[in-house]
């Protein structure tokens, strides 16, 4: 029997690291022809992933540009994949979550007449700005898209709700539990360069908060006002040590270098590999963050989470009690961070362990769902 092809695709550092389980088994499986196509909407940030989890892609479309925009990279992902399509000839087509890769990723698959599988589908916020542009990638790729992985049962009821027959949906958890977990023994005991660098400049003895951020809708004022509330929280709690690995986005890189560069108990450093920063996670007092796979691996650690959005289309940890949507307001910022750090009846109930996301089985249920149609 002809075996299954499938090609994957990914461009950033989140689809990267959820979707490397993914690759590594259906890689591993014989009763499938797996391809990989990274898109390299990221590049630093991809490569350290590619590198921990061994993965060589077939096609790299190196289409990072420094500080790129959206037209540029929709029709560089769909144009750069024509002739991989047209060679290869998938029978499926594996996208991400909600980036610009993702969406234009989709179209390009639906074009080929290739089954597009989504993972990490239906989540949804339903305002189309909020978060821009993901909330239109994800839904545009939910459009597109034949099969949809959905890591929770609310996931699964949003695109019920749109219309999408249950037979096509499966609810799978979260791969990024899959990374998380097969992770976890190779970050234990880490001493690897960035845990080595790390140790000499800051003090773990003492409470760290980690901050990461990049969001679109956050550019501007937000990040003015998010590092307003670090400066104040640094000045007002000596005893505290803030890091923040700077997303490499020149939007992010700029205001934050320039307003947080010279407070000493404030580490800002670059992005770090994946294993380095699960190490700092487990190694946190409270994270700040407005990422989104922060948020479902915070869960799974017990660290409690402040996210600096006004939405959010992952409930799930709103639910379990470890995340509180703070938004970028300074004021909320500092109250929230402060209450965290002299209230440890309120430390306490936010850092009990939950895995809402998933159980670290995700892509072999995928694999299966696929290897049955
Ligand atoms: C992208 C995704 C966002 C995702 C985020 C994860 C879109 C529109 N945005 O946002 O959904 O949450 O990734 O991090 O799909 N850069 C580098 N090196 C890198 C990566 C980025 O220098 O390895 C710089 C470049 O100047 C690049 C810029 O960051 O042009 C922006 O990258 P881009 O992928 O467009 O946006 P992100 O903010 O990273
Ligand atoms: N991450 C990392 N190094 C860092 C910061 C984050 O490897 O310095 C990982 C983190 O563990 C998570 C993912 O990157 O799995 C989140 O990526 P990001 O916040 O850029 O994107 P989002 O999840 O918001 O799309």
């Amino acid at each position: 029997m002809d075996k299954k092809k499938n090609l994957i695709v990914f461009g950033t550092r989140p689809e990267a690291i959820k979707m490397a389980p993914l690759v590594n088994q259906f890689l591993a499986d014989e009763r499938f022809e797996t391809k990989v196509c990274v898109t390299g909407q990221h590049r630093e940030m991809l490569d350290q992933v590619l590198t921990f989890f061994n993965i060589i892609p077939d096609f790299d479309l190196s289409l990072m540009k420094p500080n790129q925009n959206l037209y540029h990279l929709t029709g560089e992902v769909i144009s750069g994949l024509k002739p991989i399509l047209e060679s290869f000839q998938p029978d499926y087509v594996y996208v991400h979550g909600d980036t610009t890769t993702t969406m234009a990723a989709s179209i390009a698959g639906f074009y080929a007449g290739a089954k597009v599988c989504h993972v990490e589908a239906g989540l949804r916020t339903n305002n189309m700005l909020s978060p821009f542009p993901e909330e239109m990638n994800r839904q545009v790729a939910g459009r597109v898209a034949t099969y949809h992985f959905a890591p929770t049962l609310k996931s699964q009821e949003n695109l019920l709700k749109e219309n999408i027959s249950k037979d096509h949906i499966l609810v799978t958890g979260n791969t990024v539990i899959d990374a998380l977990l097969e992770s976890a023994n190779r970050v234990e005991g880490l001493e690897n360069e960035d845990v080595v660098e790390l140790s000499s400049k800051i003090d773990f003895e003492k409470r760290i908060i980690l901050v990461t951020g990049h969001r679109r809708e956050n550019h501007g004022q937000g990040f003015v006002n998010i590092c307003a509330a670090l400066k104040e929280i640094a000045v007002q709690n000596p005893d505290v040590e803030i890091v923040y690995p700077v997303h490499l986005n020149p939007n992010v890189l700029k205001p934050v270098n320039e307003l947080l560069g010279s407070i000493s108990n404030i580490h800002l450093i670059k992005p770090l590999s994946y294993p380095s920063f699960v190490w700092l996670m487990n190694h946190s007092y409270l994270i700040i963050t407005d990422s989104g796979g922060v948020q479902e691996e915070a869960p799974s650690l017990g660290k409690p989470v402040l996210v600096m959005r006004d939405t959010t289309e992952r409930p799930e940890a709103v639910e379990a009690g470890t995340v509180i949507l703070v938004g970028t307001n300074t004021n909320k910022i500092i109250k929230e961070t402060q209450e965290l750090l002299d209230n440890s009846n309120k430390y306490n109930s936010m850092s009990s362990l939950h895995n809402p996301y998933g159980d670290g089985k995700a892509c072999q249920k995928i694999i299966e769902f696929i290897s049955n149609l």
